[in-house]
């Protein structure tokens, strides 16, 4: 695991973009695998940006989705899906055949998981996973005290998730529930970038990276990523001892 720290989230926001850059100059063929929430939203700008200026070609690539809000509709500005539509997909003119996101809607949620880890072992397992972390220390949907052996399942959201999730929607929204890769994906993907960045998450960062890894912080396991990257801002990495 890389840490790396920046002085101020556009520098950090910048740096990740650069990242994403460079992984589909290397493989255009690449299978990406991309969060939602504040933290990447300016990284995402800025991928679109950077790709547009450097005429990178997202072309070939196909793209997953890491969680969603069940029973919330792909047409609310606050779902993964409507999110990573227009900060993502849309910006970088990915088509809907690159594209696998959970579905939120489904009455039967164990062949969507199963949908979804089919599709994984199909296009060869995913290249490139980029994760915020959530106060809490959950990854995608993956709260604490989750199986980190599992695959895509759905999961009781915590208290803490329910309660900041709301900010992502316009209007009150009735969510319970989440869909999400389980840590399983998350650890075999070849390369994992977490995100974090403001005072709020140095907490959880300090606990994520230099406490001992436990499934109470599933964080944590990125330090026995081998691909692991974590991108600060230096907010977020103000607890830390080195
Ligand atoms: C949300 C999402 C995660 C996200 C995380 C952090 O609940 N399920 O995928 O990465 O919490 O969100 P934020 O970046 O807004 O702090």
């Amino acid at each position: 695991m890389e840490i790396k720290i920046f002085d101020d989230y556009e520098r950090m926001s910048s740096a990740a973009a650069d990242l994403i850059i460079d992984i589909v100059k290397r493989n255009p063929v690449a299978v990406l695998c991309f969060a939602t929430g504040n933290t990447p939203v300016l990284t995402y700008k800025l991928l679109a940006e950077k790709a547009k200026e450097e005429k990178i070609d997202f072309s070939k690539c196909f793209c997953i989705g890491l969680d969603e809000w069940l029973g919330v509709s792909p047409d609310k500005s606050g779902s993964c899906h409507y999110t990573l539509y227009h900060q993502v997909f849309r910006p970088l003119g990915i088509k809907d055949s690159q594209i696998h996101l959970f579905n939120a809607m489904t009455k039967d949620i164990e062949s969507e998981c199963k949908k979804m880890n089919e599709l994984i072992e199909k296009v060869g397992g995913i290249d490139f996973l980029l994760a915020g972390v959530g106060v809490n220390g959950h990854i995608g949907f993956n709260e604490p005290g989750a199986d980190v052996s599992l695959l895509a399942h759905d999961q009781e959201l915590h208290d803490t998730t329910l309660s900041s999730g709301q900010n992502y929607f316009s209007e009150p929204t009735p969510i319970k529930k989440g869909i999400t890769l389980g840590m399983a994906q998350v650890m075999k993907a070849r390369k994992f970038l977490l995100l974090a960045n403001g005072i709020k998450k140095a907490p959880i960062m300090k606990q994520a990276l230099e406490a001992n890894i436990t499934n109470n912080v599933p964080a944590s396991f990125i330090q026995q990523h081998a691909g692991g990257i974590v991108i600060l801002n230096k907010e977020a990495a103000s607890a830390l001892s080195k």
